[in-house]
């Protein structure tokens, strides 16, 4: 594919412009969808620089026990040094930049496996063999550059860009609501993932649709909650959505009760751009979701149970069929996802718009997502510019 010119990029960024109420605004062109040059932007300007829930707190629990992985192009290290700080490393060798480590393990040393230079659990580079006869090697200068990372909820969060503002302010209101619905008792299941044949927008926006399209495309999840409670609340870089559970008892809809299951109610927490936490009943269930090519996302999905069904026959059955249900939920986002990417591919499809009173989740993560992307091209933010 030609390259989109800076100056084009610069235009397709404009069209959609933050400042037009939902009311009157039309949805971001169809090419920041498909376009990989809107895809490469937003890895620098808007994934490459938001904090990412990238492995649990519990798997990092020891000295020297360690994680890695790669998150939109940037591979990441992360460990428990033997002083019990959690640190975060861009795990490129500096030497020809191999991973320095890989998988998940304990470590007493980080030795790369290409030519066994090896640094400490600070990242300090500690030896190089057989550098004999070499000019101006300064060892000290060849750290691994350290990455901002915080622990929030049960996960370690690290952020790509080295001048991150602080994760904890940013969520602090979404903290104290979910502390309130005792998140700290919930215990890890298990996690699973999904690839999907869209842009990761098209399964954001999806989720963000203010319940929209509950009743037409989730009728054992619609069987469970009562539409008509369902309220969406703006925050800065946040969003929450809260329905009500529908009445307890039997549905022909539904094989769960809605009373056990939802519990007083569901919450649907978004944190732009990317994460999902959808709290409810005794359950919790993470969403994140990682771009993998302009019209390629991985939803990554893990959940947590105040009871993980260890203890009895009653709690091991509410596990399962709880797990199911999600299950179905995401096989019907899934389809709606991949359809809609199908539709943004057409040449006879460029905006949409939105229902005002519904889709504001929308329109607020479209907004946030444009003032990223002026800023990143040079153009002028909207004034206040969304938080
Ligand atoms: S690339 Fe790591 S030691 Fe050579
Ligand atoms: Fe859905």
């Amino acid at each position: 594919m030609v390259p989109t010119p800076d100056s084009a990029l610069r235009e397709l960024v404009a069209r959609f412009d933050p400042t037009i109420p939902v009311e009157r605004a039309s949805t971001p062109p169809s090419a920041w969808y498909t376009d990989p040059a809107v895809f490469e932007l937003e890895r620098r300007a808007v994934l490459g620089r938001a904090w990412q829930p990238v492995a649990r707190l519990a798997e990092l629990a020891g000295p020297g026990a360690y994680q890695s992985g790669c998150i939109v192009g940037e591979p990441w290290l992360l460990l428990r040094g033997d002083d019990d700080a959690l640190r975060a490393f861009s795990n490129t060798c500096r030497h020809k930049g191999r991973e320095v480590l890989q998988g998940a393990g304990t470590a007493e040393a980080l030795v790369c496996g290409y030519h066994a230079w090896t640094y400490d659990l600070r990242g300090r580079l500690r030896s190089a063999p057989r550098m004999a006869g070499i000019q101006g090697f300064d060892r000290t200068a060849l750290s691994l550059p350290t990455l901002p990372v915080e622990a929030w909820g049960p996960w370690a969060w690290i952020n790509a860009s080295t001048d991150a503002a602080p994760l904890r302010p940013r969520v602090a209101a979404l903290d104290g609501l979910l502390t309130a619905r005792e998140w700290e008792r919930l215990r890890f299941h298990s996690r699973t993932s999904w690839t999907l044949a869209c842009n990761w927008k098209v399964y954001v926006d999806n989720y963000l649709d203010g319940g929209y399209h509950v009743p037409h495309m989730h009728p054992s999840l619609d069987a469970q909650i009562d539409m008509s409670t369902y309220r969406t609340e703006l925050h800065g870089e946040f969003s929450v959505q809260t329905v009500a559970s529908a009445a307890a008892g039997p549905s022909a809809r539904t094989q769960v009760d809605p009373g056990e299951r939802i519990g007083p109610g569901a919450i649907y927490a978004w944190i732009y751009p990317n994460v999902m936490l959808n709290r409810y009943g005794p359950c919790l269930d993470s969403n994140h979701v990682i771009p993998l090519g302009p019209e390629r996302c991985r939803v990554d999905y893990e959940f947590y149970f105040v009871d993980d069904g260890q203890g009895s026959e009653a709690a091991r059955r509410f596990v399962e069929s709880s797990i199911e249900q999600a299950v179905i939920t995401q096989r019907e986002d899934e389809s709606i996802c991949e359809s809609v990417q199908v539709g943004l591919r057409s040449r006879h499809y460029d905006t949409g718009r939105y229902a005002p009173r519904v889709e504001h989740g929308e329109h607020h993560f479209h907004r946030l997502l444009a003032t990223d992307l002026r800023r990143a091209v040079g153009l002028p933010l909207p004034d206040p510019a969304p938080t």
